[in-house]
């Protein structure tokens, strides 16, 4: 009995101890900043109702903060005289955007709980609140994280996957974060909404022969061959509904109507394929897991107790 006692001790060390994410909570504004939820939600609607795709924009920052040493906030910073900051990081550079709209969501944030709401945690609600002010599922965030005080340009060029990954290099990044093949297929769904830039497809429609041609044709004219020409002419990630978050995207991944390279590659292997003939025809399973993969996101790496900050301006460490 004893011993069985202080086995399971041990087991709620390791568990408890062995991974930080265990301190993120759904509750943890719920004394501290009440309306915190409400406050998130109404700007990101009006932004949206603005630009449909600022949705996706907003989604794709909790992405690119996660991947580069945890969710963090660190992709929100500004360049200072000690640090290059990561918005000139490849996968960021005139590609990340929404970084105004955060802004307006701290200072809302800020009037009602000053030096309470962490940049990482309004990343993490806004991601959701986006998805869900585009016609996605959502799911409860779990929230606690704090904000570095440093930010890892050399990080984000390598821990971002860029759209000429092939299917092993982008399994491997997702294993990485510890994120499973099934979360990988599941996330990829982000690319139901926004926009990708020719510089990041040209190669795709003129040089690849998994693409449907048709479709490749109907992108080159808005993105000349040359590299250089029109490199951020946009055209939709997912070309049936846009501004739609739902399976659909998986249905161009199916008939090879993927813009990116990267998109397509997810149909050359046997476990990524099965996953996305699921989600192609099965809207609800797609919705649960894609909810449930990114509060894996979300769990990445995150700064808590005293580590870290609470910024008061997203773009500065106070
Ligand atoms: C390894 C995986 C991924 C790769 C290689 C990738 C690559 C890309 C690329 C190349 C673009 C277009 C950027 C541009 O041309 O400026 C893009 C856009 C986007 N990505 Fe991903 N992505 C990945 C995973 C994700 C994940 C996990 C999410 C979210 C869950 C996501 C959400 C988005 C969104 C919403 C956009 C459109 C942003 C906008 O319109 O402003 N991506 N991605
Ligand atoms: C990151 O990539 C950009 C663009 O390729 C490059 O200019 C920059 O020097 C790189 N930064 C680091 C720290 O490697
Ligand atoms: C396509 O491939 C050829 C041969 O490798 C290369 O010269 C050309 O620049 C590529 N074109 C694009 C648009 O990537
Ligand atoms: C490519 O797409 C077009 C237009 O949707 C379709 O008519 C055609 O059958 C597709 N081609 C192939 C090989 O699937
Ligand atoms: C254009 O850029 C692509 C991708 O960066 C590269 O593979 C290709 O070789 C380049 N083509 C020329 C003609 O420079």
């Amino acid at each position: 009995m004893a011993r069985l006692t202080c086995f399971l001790a041990l087991a709620f060390v390791i568990v408890f101890v062995g991974s930080s994410s265990a301190q993120l909570t759904t509750n943890f504004y719920e004394k501290s900043c009440p309306h915190l939820f409400p406050v998130v939600r109404d700007v990101v609607q009006s932004a949206i109702r603005k630009e449909a795709r600022m949705g996706a924009s907003l989604l794709r920052l909790h992405f690119h903060d996660c991947f580069v040493n945890g969710c963090d906030g660190s992709n929100l910073l500004d360049d200072t005289s000690s640090f290059k900051g990561e918005k000139s990081a490849s996968p960021n550079f005139q590609s990340a955007r929404g970084f105004e709209v955060i802004d307006q969501i701290k200072a809302a944030v800020e009037r009602v709980c000053p030096g309470v709401v962490s940049c990482a945690d309004i990343l993490a609600v806004t991601a959701r609140d986006s998805v869900v002010g585009l016609g996605g599922p959502t799911w409860d965030v779990k929230l606690g994280r704090r904000d570095a005080r440093t930010a890892n340009q050399a990080a984000a060029n390598s821990s971002i996957p860029p759209a000429s990954s092939s299917l092993s290099r982008l399994i491997s990044s997702f294993q990485n974060q510890g994120l499973t093949i099934k979360d990988l297929v599941a996330l990829y769904g982000g690319h139901s909404i926004g926009q990708a830039r020719c510089t990041n497809f040209r190669a795709h429609i003129y040089n690849d022969s998994d693409i449907n041609a048709s479709f490749a044709k109907s992108l080159k004219a808005n993105c000349p061959p040359k590299n250089g020409t029109g490199d951020n002419n946009l055209a939709p990630l997912d070309p049936q509904t846009p501004n739609k978050f739902d399976h659909i995207y998986f249905q161009g991944l199916v008939n090879k109507k993927a813009p990116l390279h990267s998109d397509q590659e997810l149909t050359n292997g046997a476990s990524t394929s099965s996953w996305i003939q699921k989600y192609s025809t099965n809207p609800s399973l797609f919705s649960s897991d894609f909810g449930t993969s990114m509060i894996k996101m979300g769990d990445i790496k995150p700064l808590t107790g005293s580590n870290g900050e609470i910024r008061k301006n997203c773009r500065r460490i106070n």
